[in-house]
C-alpha cells in the first residue's frame, strides 16, 4: 500500500464534490468516508482506488486495437477495466471505434466508394467516410483487421453492447465519450446514448455495477458534466488531458476546476513524468485520482521493461492507474 496518497474513489459514492470542497487531508477524508460505506460500496471501492489496470483498446500490444480478439484476450488477463473509444452509427448504435471516420482503419473506400462526404482540409476538397453515415449492419461488413495485419482481415468493428456482454461480471468498463459537438450538430447526444445503454443493461446503478464498475472518460468536460447531470455520482468520471487543449487543466486552477465535476484526471504520460511529476501531487491535493495514457512509441522508457516501468510510475511517481496495452505485464504489487 502506498504511503503518500490513497485515491479517493469513495468520494464518488458519498457526494464527491461536497467532500472535496472541504479541502481536508485526503487520508482523513477517506477514513471518515469508510465509516459510512456499506459492504456493497466497499467492494466497488476495492476495484477502483489503487493500482488500476486499464486495458487500452483491450490487449492491444500485439492485437488490433479495440478488436474482439484484443478485448477477449484482455478479459483473460483480468485488468480492472477495459478501455474503448465510442462512436455512434446512423441508426443510433454505439460502437467501439476510435476515429470519427472509417477510412483510416477499414476498407470502407472499397466497399462503399460513393458514400463519402467532401470536406475542406486546408483549402483542399477531401473525401471522408463518417461512421455516423453508416448503419451498424453496413459497418459490420467492413474489414477491421487488415490495417494491423492481413491475418486479422476477418475482424469486425465491435458494438459496445457486444463488449458489455463480453465483460459483464468479469472486469469493469472505461469508455471514452468522443466528439460530442459533432454528434450534437447531427441531433444526437452521445452521452445520453451511453447512459441509456447502461440503463438498459442494468449498469447505471452502483448495485448493478458490482463486478462491472463503470468509469467514463472524455477530453470534453461538457460530456462529463452531462453524465453527472444524467446519473449523479453513479459513474466515476475522468477528465482526459493533453497539451493541445485550449485550457490548462493541469495547472493548480485547472485541477481544482476538474474536481468540481469529475473524480480524476488522465493526462498523457509525458505531462506528469519528471520534471513535471509535481503535477501528480497537485492533482492528489485537489482530490483527484491520476490515471495516465500514452502513445506506444515512448513506452516504456529506455532501460525499463513494460512491467518495471509501470511499477516505477505507480510506486515512485504515485500514479494511481495506467491505460496500458499489455495488461498481462501489469505489476499487481
Ligand atoms: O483514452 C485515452 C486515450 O486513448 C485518449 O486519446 O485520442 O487515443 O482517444 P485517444
Ligand atoms: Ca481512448
Amino acid at each position: 500500500m502506498l504511503e503518500s496518497y490513497q485515491p479517493d474513489s469513495a468520494f464518488t459514492y458519498l457526494g464527491a464534490t461536497d467532500l472535496l470542497q472541504l479541502q481536508l487531508n485526503s487520508k482523513v477524508i477517506v477514513s471518515v468516508a469508510l465509516l459510512f460505506l456499506t459492504p456493497a460500496c466497499l467492494a466497488q471501492f476495492d476495484d477502483l482506488y489503487d493500482r488500476v489496470s486499464i486495458a487500452h483498446g483491450g490487449a492491444s500490444q500485439h492485437l488490433p486495437f479495440s478488436s474482439l480478439t484484443a478485448f477477449e484476450a484482455a478479459v483473460e488477463m483480468r485488468p480492472d477495466y477495459i478501455e474503448t473509444d465510442v462512436q455512434i452509427t446512423s441508426d443510433g448504435v454505439l460502437i467501439c471505434f476510435h476515429d470519427l471516420v472509417l477510412e483510416r482503419r477499414t476498407n470502407v473506400e472499397k466497399l462503399f466508394p460513393d458514400r463519402y462526404t467532401e470536406v475542406d482540409v486546408d483549402g483542399d476538397n477531401t473525401k471522408t467516410w463518417y461512421v455516423n453515415d453508416f448503419t451498424l449492419a453496413e459497418i459490420k461488413t467492413l474489414d477491421y483487421g487488415s490495417w494491423f495485419s492481413p491475418e486479422y482481415a476477418a475482424e469486425r468493428i465491435v458494438s459496445f453492447q457486444e463488449l458489455i456482454d463480453l465483460v459483464r461480471g468479469k472486469v469493469g468498463l472505461y469508455p471514452e465519450s468522443k466528439d460530442p459537438d459533432f454528434y450534437h450538430a447531427r441531433g444526437m447526444d452521445i452521452d445520453e446514448a451511453l447512459h441509456d445503454l447502461f440503463v438498459s443493461n442494468g449498469l447505471s446503478t452502483l448495485e448493478g455495477q458490482k463486478g462491472t464498475p463503470i468509469v467514463i472518460q472524455s477530453f470534453h468536460e461538457s460530456s462529463l458534466k452531462r453524465l453527472r447531470e444524467l446519473n449523479g455520482d453513479n459513474y466515476a468520471l475522468i477528465q482526459l488531458v493533453w497539451e493541445g487543449q485550449d485550457y490548462d487543466y493541469m495547472s493548480d486552477a485547472g485541477l481544482e476546476h476538474i474536481a468540481s465535476y469529475a473524480d480524476g484526471v488522465a493526462p498523457i504520460l509525458r505531462m506528469v513524468i519528471p520534471p513535471n511529476a509535481q503535477r501528480i501531487t497537485a492533482a492528489h491535493e485537489a482530490g483527484l485520482w491520476v490515471h495516465i495514457w500514452h502513445a506506444e512509441a515512448n513506452f516504456p522508457a529506455p532501460g525499463y521493461t513494460a512491467k518495471s516501468y509501470m511499477s516505477y510510475l505507480m510506486d515512485v511517481l504515485h500514479i494511481d492507474g495506467i491505460m496500458n496495452h499489455e495488461p498481462d505485464q501489469f505489476p499487481l504489487q
